[in-house]
This record gives C-alpha cells, structure tokens and sequence, in this order.
C-alpha cells in the first residue's frame, strides 16, 4: 500500500486524489493546503490540514500548486530525507528543495475542477534521483494509469512546450472562432462537429496528412478574403502567420 500526501489541493491534486481515492493500492493519508478549503465527498473523510508543521507520514508528497510557488514552498517543509514530488510539466526537477529526495508525478492533460477525466489513458511522466524511488512513482502511476514513462526534466520541457501548442494554443484560437461567430450572431455549437472531427482524424492520419484548407490549397482568392474580413481585427496578423507557417511546410507559393 503507498501511502500518498497532497500538498496543495487545486485542479490537478483534486484529479489525482479522485483516481487514485479508487485505487486499492494506495492510501491517501492527508491533504494540505495553505488555506482552509471545506473538503466535500469523496474528500471530505480525508484528515486535512493547513498547518505545515502537521503534515504526516507517508510514502510519497505530491506538491501540486503553481509553478512559480514550488521551490519556496518546498524549502519551507519541515519533511527531510522523504519523496517529495510536482507535477509540473514546465518546472525542473531541481525546483524541489535538495532536503527530500526529488521527483515528478507529470500527468500529461488539461485539467479543470468542473470537468471528470478518465486517469486510464493520461500519461503519466515520472523522474527521480534514484531507482527506488523511481519504481515507487511506477507503481504509484500504474495504480491509475496504464501509461506510465519516464522522461528527464529537459524532454519534459519540451513536451511541454509542444502541449502548449496544441493544446493552449489550440484553445485560443477556439476563442477566436467564437468571438468571430458571436458578431455575426452565430452560436459556437455550429464549429463543434468540425472541431472534433479534426482532433479525431489525427489518431489515423499524421498531423501533415491531416491538414486542409485554403492556406494548404494555396487557394490566394480566399486568403485575400479573409484578409479582408480580418483588416480591423487584432487577429490579422496571427491569420497571416499561421498561412506563412503553412505555405513553408506545405511548400506552395501564396
Ligand atoms: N491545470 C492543468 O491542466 C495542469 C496539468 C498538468 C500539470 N499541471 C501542474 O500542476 C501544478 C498545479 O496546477 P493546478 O492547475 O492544479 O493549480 P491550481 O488549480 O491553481 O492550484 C493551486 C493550488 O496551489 C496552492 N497555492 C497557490 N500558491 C501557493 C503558494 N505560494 N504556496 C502554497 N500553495 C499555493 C493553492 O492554494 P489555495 O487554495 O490556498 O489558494 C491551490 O491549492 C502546476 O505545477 C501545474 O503546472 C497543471
């Protein structure tokens, strides 16, 4: 049985709590967070504090708050010598104070409080400094997740930066599309098979197969057009961008 502790309780802890709550090989021994938050089910059964100097013994220390905020944080534990791990894709290992043994605990998704997910297909990356303990955040992943990998803290920086593209990247431009039909009055609903059916046909086609559109078509009547339609708009250079990037890759003259 591991005995896990969480050490902040936002988006991604409460995700991991839900997952693992329901796993049969570990325990959640405590949640702390810096702040008193009224623990609803399935947490409210859970000892919770916000006193630092309380937190309790455990096997593993999943700190899960913002990035900026883990090596101070981390400093100020009074825990020495336990496996203390983030789960911050962007953040180094070495953010995490030397006073613990170091590690990461990465699932690699988009996590909001207001939405469950499925932990089963989420990659889980992990690191430590040792193999033991490297082997206790396997079996940790592998209690909720069927894909667990181990990547360094340089490899994860740049996993990172490509799920900021397609995933926060991606959304913007969704807000784009929407604010576009809004003044038209036109309700976002009506993009939404198309979007899904673009994140769908990737999981048989490449990213490059996959692409269409005039940009792809080097079709310069409508790139006018919507160069047109975009000549007031804050999104015209963005617009523009997007179609050089494409005319390169595709290698078609505009
Ligand atoms: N959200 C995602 O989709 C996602 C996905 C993968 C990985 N991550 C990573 O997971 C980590 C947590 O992200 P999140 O989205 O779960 O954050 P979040 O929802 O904003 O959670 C913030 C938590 O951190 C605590 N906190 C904030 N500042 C603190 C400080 N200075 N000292 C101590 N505690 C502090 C908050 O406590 P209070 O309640 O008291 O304010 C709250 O419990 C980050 O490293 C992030 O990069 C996020």
């Amino acid at each position: 049985m591991i005995k896990v502790i969480f050490l902040g309780f936002g988006n991604v802890n409460s995700h991991i709590f839900d997952a693992l709550h329901k796993s049969r090989e570990t325990s959640i021994v405590q949640i702390f967070n810096r702040n008193y938050s009224k623990l609803t089910s399935p947490f409210e059964n859970i000892p919770f504090t916000y006193n630092i100097s309380k937190i309790a013994d455990a096997d593993v220390y999943i700190i899960g708050i913002p990035d900026d905020a883990i090596a101070v944080f981390s400093e100020s534990l009074v825990l020495q010598n336990k496996l203390v791990v983030h789960t911050s894709g962007g953040a180094a290992m070495s953010a995490l104070s030397s006073k613990n043994r170091r590690g990461i605990f990465y699932p690699l998704q988009t996590f909001s409080k207001q939405r469950k997910v499925d932990f089963t297909k989420i990659p889980i990356c992990i690191e430590a400094e040792n193999s033991k303990d490297l082997e206790l955040l396997r079996s940790l992943g592998e209690a909720i997740s069927e894909n667990v990998v181990e990547i360094s803290s340089e490899k994860r920086a740049k996993l990172h930066l490509a799920a900021v593209f397609v995933n926060n990247f991606v959304n913007h431009l969704y807000e784009i599309g929407s604010e576009i039909l809004k003044d038209e009055d036109l309700p976002f609903e009506l993009l939404q098979p198309l979007i899904a059916e673009t994140a769908s046909k990737i999981e048989t086609l490449s990213p490059e197969e996959a692409q269409t559109g005039p940009a792809r078509r080097n079709d310069r009547k409508t790139i006018e057009k919507h160069l047109h339609l975009l000549a007031d708009s804050p999104y015209r250079k963005l617009y523009e961008l997007f179609t050089e990037q494409l005319n390169q890759r595709h290698g078609k003259e505009l």
